[in-house]
This record gives C-alpha cells, structure tokens and sequence, in this order.
C-alpha cells in the first residue's frame, strides 16, 4: 500500500527524515545526488534509530595508502556503534550478504515522497 510522507521540497540534497506508517519507524533519506531512499529505521545491531547516526562515504584501497572515497553521502552510519549501511540497498558494508535493513520503495508523485509499505 502506498503512502505519502511529505512534500518532496521538504527534504534537501543529504537530509533524513524519520516517519512512522502502520507503526513502522521509516528514515526517508535523499541522497546528494538527489535520489530518495527509504530504510527501516532501526539498527539491526541493537536497535537504534538510524536517523540519529550520519551520512557519509566509504574509502576503499587498491594498494596501501592509495584510498579513494566512493558513495559520497550514501552510507547510513549507525550513531551507536558505526556499523554501515548502503542507502540504495540497505545491505551492511561489513556481510552484505547476512546483515540488512529492510527498504522500501519510493516514488515521487506530484511532488510528493510516497513510501510502498
Ligand atoms: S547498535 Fe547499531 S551498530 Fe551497534
């Protein structure tokens, strides 16, 4: 079912904004490019709100010493214990595969954020 969350002017480039629809706590997050991502927003570590923590990048190596930012302003960072998490999948960076927060699909309709919950 979908649901509109708020005008899509009211969330800037690198903003969150935490929603709760049938009583699920949701972080609407609009990334630096512009795009619109939504995340359960509980840590699944030990349970804080996400929305709380920060967006940021990652920095990868090709050899040591040689770093090199990648995903500006889409990693959502836990505020407890820095785990991270990618905005467009919500998969962790440390087990991609095993430890995720759920996401939701977004739409904009007639400048409106809706959420597909
Ligand atoms: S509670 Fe989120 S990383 Fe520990």
């Amino acid at each position: 079912m979908k649901y509109t969350v708020c005008r899509e002017d009211e969330l800037k480039h690198g903003e969150m904004k935490e929603v709760t629809v049938n009583k699920k706590p949701i972080v609407v997050i609009r990334s630096s490019s512009g795009d619109v991502y939504a995340l359960r927003n509980v840590c699944p570590h030990k349970g804080p709100a996400l929305s709380k923590g920060s967006l940021d990048g990652t920095c990868t190596a090709t050899e040591p010493g040689e770093y090199t930012l990648e995903k500006a302003g889409e990693i959502l960072k836990c505020p407890w214990h820095s785990w991270e998490f990618d905005i467009k999948t919500g998969c962790s960076l440390f087990d991609p595969e095993n430890v995720k927060v759920m996401t939701y699909n977004v739409t904009i309709e007639s400048g409106h954020i809706t959420l597909e919950v």
